[in-house]
């Protein structure tokens, strides 16, 4: 009888520590590493998906091709017969600390069954968008464009009843122009305002509470007198009335991202995961777009090269985008929005941007090189990479 008894009581109690092992050891990464914002959680707590190096694998080819429905013409590098493509696509992110693995388009896919995947924000989150459904497409050919009121462009995977979208909202708060404000009339060039409403969402994606699993957001690249020199300058709103004293634009980011972050907080469930994008850099050497900037290169910058490029201190051209990721970084501690770190893997890639290859003869005329999107294929497969890892040891 004993001997009967004991294999069911091994069993017994082994089952359960088992259970209990994978139950805690499932948690622990859990446990937040400091009481600042959420870390995403990770295969193992050695690793750091955000850090790492980027080696030459040339037998590593792109998921997709230029002919991917999804493309977007201007970073469709390989139809704009850029230089280099195949060097390009065949640099591999190693991360610190663990591996990073390729995304298996119908195995994501699958998993996210039944679910949607939102991206808000800016231009440069559309282009991980383009990446995403060409890579997903792979997973299921059938996969169709999707549009719908307030959503700009996505696409649906019949197979597995999953929608990615993308709505544009650059500023993520609500923003518009007026030509006429009283309380500007005495200054000199002001030719109107846009005004933005820090507490108000941008109608783009004010109601779409309820359909998401996983949103990404991100703002950023906008934030610059560029965009909104002295003359049509951005005016500070708050329940309807102009913030006084008047906020210079990175303190009017401070305040958008915070009153942002509070509202995704309040109008997104808990179950709901949440990423927020940090910048990629741009890469404008020799000037800025508007000053014949260029980004014509060969190869990834070397790690020395980083904060010359980068540092605020420093000064270069390209400065802005580890100050915007100081504001977001700040902003986001203690709360369920976590952190996506795209930055350190994509300030190397100063190889990686459709530079002159924009598809339109004049376009650099007009523009100038584009060295602030990406190729694709490209460095925003690697982005997916990591997003998808973290999605699927979070749902
Ligand atoms: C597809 O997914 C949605 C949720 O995004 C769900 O409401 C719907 O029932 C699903 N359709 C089918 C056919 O399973
Ligand atoms: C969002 O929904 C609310 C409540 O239904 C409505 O009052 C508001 O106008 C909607 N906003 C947009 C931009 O559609
Ligand atoms: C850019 O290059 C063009 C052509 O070489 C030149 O005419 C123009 O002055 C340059 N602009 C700046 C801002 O350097
Ligand atoms: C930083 O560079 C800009 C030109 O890009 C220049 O106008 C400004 O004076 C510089 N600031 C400092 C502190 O050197």
């Amino acid at each position: 009888m004993a001997s009967k008894v004991t294999p069911k009581l091994i069993t017994c109690l082994i089952l359960p520590s088992c259970f209990l092992i994978l139950f805690y050891s499932s948690f622990l990464p859990f446990i937040p590493q400091s009481p600042s914002s959420k870390t995403p959680i990770l295969p193992s707590a050695a690793c750091n998906l955000f850090e790492g190096r980027w080696v030459l694998d040339p037998t590593r080819k792109p998921m997709y091709d230029s002919t991917c429905p999804f493309h977007r013409n201007a970073w469709n590098c390989i139809k704009n017969q850029r230089d280099n493509m195949a060097r390009i696509n065949s640099w591999k992110w190693m991360p610190r600390g663990c591996d990073l693995d390729r995304v298996d388009p119908a195995g994501f896919l699958d998993l996210m069954r039944n679910k949607n995947i939102g991206f808000v924000g800016d231009s440069l989150n559309e282009n991980f968008l383009v990446s995403f459904l060409c890579v997903l497409r792979v997973g299921d050919p059938g996969a169709k464009k999707w549009k719908r009121k307030g959503a700009w462009r996505g696409a649906y995977f019949p197979k597995f009843n999953v929608t990615v979208t993308y709505h544009r909202a650059v500023l993520l708060a609500r923003y518009e122009w007026q030509t006429k404000q009283p309380g500007l009339s005495g200054q000199d060039g002001v030719k109107g305002i846009y005004r933005v409403d820090v507490d108000i969402p941008a109608n783009d994606w004010a109601n779409i509470s309820d359909f998401y699993n996983v949103l990404v957001f991100n703002t950023g690249h906008w934030w610059g007198p560029d965009k909104f020199p002295k003359e049509t300058p951005l005016v500070f709103f708050r329940n309807g009335q102009p913030i006084h004293p008047s906020l210079e634009l990175m303190d009017g980011l401070k305040v958008v991202v915070k009153n942002m972050v509070a509202h995704i907080e309040k109008a997104f469930p808990k179950k709901v995961l949440k990423f927020w994008r940090l910048q990629s850099p741009r890469h404008f050497h020799g000037g800025d777009w508007n000053q014949n900037g260029s980004c014509l290169f060969n190869e990834p910058l070397k790690e020395s090269e980083l904060d010359l490029w980068f540092d605020p201190a420093n000064n270069g051209t390209n400065r802005e985008a580890r100050r915007v990721n100081e504001v977001i970084r700040d902003m986001l501690k203690g709360t369920s929005i976590r952190p996506l770190d795209l930055s350190r893997l994509s300030e190397w890639r100063a190889d990686a941007h459709p530079a002159v290859w924009l598809g339109k003869k004049d376009a650099v005329a007009v523009w100038g090189q584009d060295c602030m999107h990406w190729c694709l294929p490209g460095v925003p497969d690697t982005w997916l990479d990591i997003l998808a890892q973290l999605i699927t040891y979070n749902v």
